[in-house]
């Protein structure tokens, strides 16, 4: 198939990569001529397991080609919308990126002779295409959807770290239409891939993306609420985790505790929900207090060291970890940003160390913070270490040696930790 992608962002370098490597013709489109220099180099503008040596291969085989410009769609027969929708400041969607792809799209289809598929895999709050992207579609081409174009919903549930791995086995295939043509050119697309195809209407293909995101975030902040109460009762949310996850209606995975969760899907898609929620009338009490617990997860952190160490002014912390989880070098919505921001009003000096996340770090966090060039350079002459994601190196005994440690991952068994260093679980 020829394809095109639009978005040169995660998800969009991710699809296109995966979809090349099975044979496609893929073209990406960005406007951000430095992301298209790059790919057109067999670089990755962004990290992800895998990526750099498939786009690289891709290239190399004419499967693969980065544009500015939205003409590149025309040579296609389906476009995959794939850029960002972030957050705005009142935690509703930004839709503006995804509003000016469909434009450019549209005014495509407009000049184009040929049937043309267009299918939205950004995330996008649950009503957007048929709202915002089918009206911007049809207003720039003059041509009318489901009769002249198709128009598909095909969210993605891509984890970062092992995204190339999720896009080739997931675990369903979700496809939002309103006439099944479109709907069969997506399933195309997955041809080889064995998972459950699921096809609905659009509104619901979006409502799915929405409620998975939802869900897998209530999980965490649940079991971190069950957490804060096991941690007063001295029993171990994680053997409770154990004697719960066994039952087949509730699962082990999703339960890990600990100081959140960040990155650039959980807290934006559900903050989003929450938005539209109380825009459709209705006030979603168990969303906002996941939301809550989230946050309270870094200010019970922040309480527990000035618990010990009592006032910060002066004091000097070890932040292990930057990344909202290992493996990767994203910091959207990382707690670490957020407890480095309130322990320096307090006025600590923060020495931080991750082995990916670092470089991204120093864009967003005060010029103050202190980078190491590796965790046993960081923690040396700390008054305390926080250990706020789990990378593999951090699980290393030696680290924490007679120190105070504040674990906000679960890097260390409590147990055998307190035999060797002052040891606190932020909910354990
Ligand atoms: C998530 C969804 O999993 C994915 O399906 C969707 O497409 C995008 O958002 P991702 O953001 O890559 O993927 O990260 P994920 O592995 O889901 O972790 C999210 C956050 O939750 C991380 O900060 C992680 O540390 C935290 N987390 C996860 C926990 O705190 N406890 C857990 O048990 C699991």
């Amino acid at each position: 198939m020829r394809i095109s992608v639009t978005g040169a962002g995660y998800v969009g370098l991710v699809t296109a990569a995966a979809l090349a490597s099975k044979g496609h013709n893929v073209i990406v489109v960005d406007t951000d001529e430095t992301k298209v220099g790059m790919i057109n180099q067999k670089k990755s503008p962004i990290f992800e397991e895998g990526l750099d040596d498939m786009l690289s291969n891709c290239i190399e085989s004419n499967h693969l080609r980065a544009t500015g410009d939205y003409e590149g769609i025309l040579d296609t027969d389906i476009t995959l919308i794939c850029v960002g929708t972030p957050s705005n400041p009142d935690g509703s969607m930004n839709l503006g990126y995804i509003t000016e792809s469909a434009k450019e799209i549209g005014r495509m289809l407009g000049v184009k002779g040929e049937r043309h598929a267009v299918v939205v895999r950004s995330t996008v709050v649950p009503g957007t295409t048929k709202g915002i992207i089918i009206p911007a579609l049809e207003q720039y081409s003059r041509k009318k959807a489901h009769v002249d174009f198709d128009v598909a919903v095909n969210p993605e549930f891509l984890q970062e770290g092992k995204a190339l791995h999720g896009f080739f086995n997931p675990d369903r295939i979700i496809i939002g239409e309103e006439e099944q043509r479109a709907g069969d050119m997506v399933q195309e697309l997955y041809e080889g891939i064995s998972a459950p195809t699921i096809r609905m209407g659009i509104t619901t293909a979006e409502m799915i993306k929405f409620t998975s995101n939802a869900f897998l975030a209530t999980k965490i902040s649940f079991i971190n609420d069950i957490g804060n109460i096991c941690k007063r009762l001295g029993v171990d949310v994680y053997d409770v985790v154990k004697g719960v996850g066994v039952d087949y209606r509730i699962g082990e995975h999703f339960l890990s505790a600990g100081i959140g969760f960040g990155g650039s899907c959980l807290p934006k898609d559900l903050k989003a929900l929450v938005h539209s929620s109380r825009h459709l009338g209705y006030q979603p009490m168990v969303l906002e207090s996941v939301l809550d617990v989230n946050k309270n997860q870094i200010l019970n952190m922040l309480r527990m060291v000035e618990e010990r160490l009592g006032n910060l002014e002066g004091k000097t912390i070890c932040v292990l970890g930057l990344a909202f989880k290992p493996n990767t070098d994203d910091i959207r919505n990382a707690p670490a940003l957020e407890v480095i921001r309130l322990l320096m009003e307090k006025g600590a000096s923060v020495k931080a160390y991750d082995p990916l996340a670092m470089p991204n770090a120093r864009s967003v966090l005060p010029e103050k913070v202190q980078y190491c060039r590796d965790a046993h350079e960081t923690v040396n002459g700390c008054d305390c270490i926080l250990v706020l994601t789990e990378w593999d190196e951090f699980k290393d005994e030696s680290l924490y040696h007679e120190k105070m440690v504040f674990d906000g991952r679960r890097v260390l068994d409590p147990g055998e930790a307190r035999t060797f260093c002052d040891y606190h679980g932020i909910c354990w």
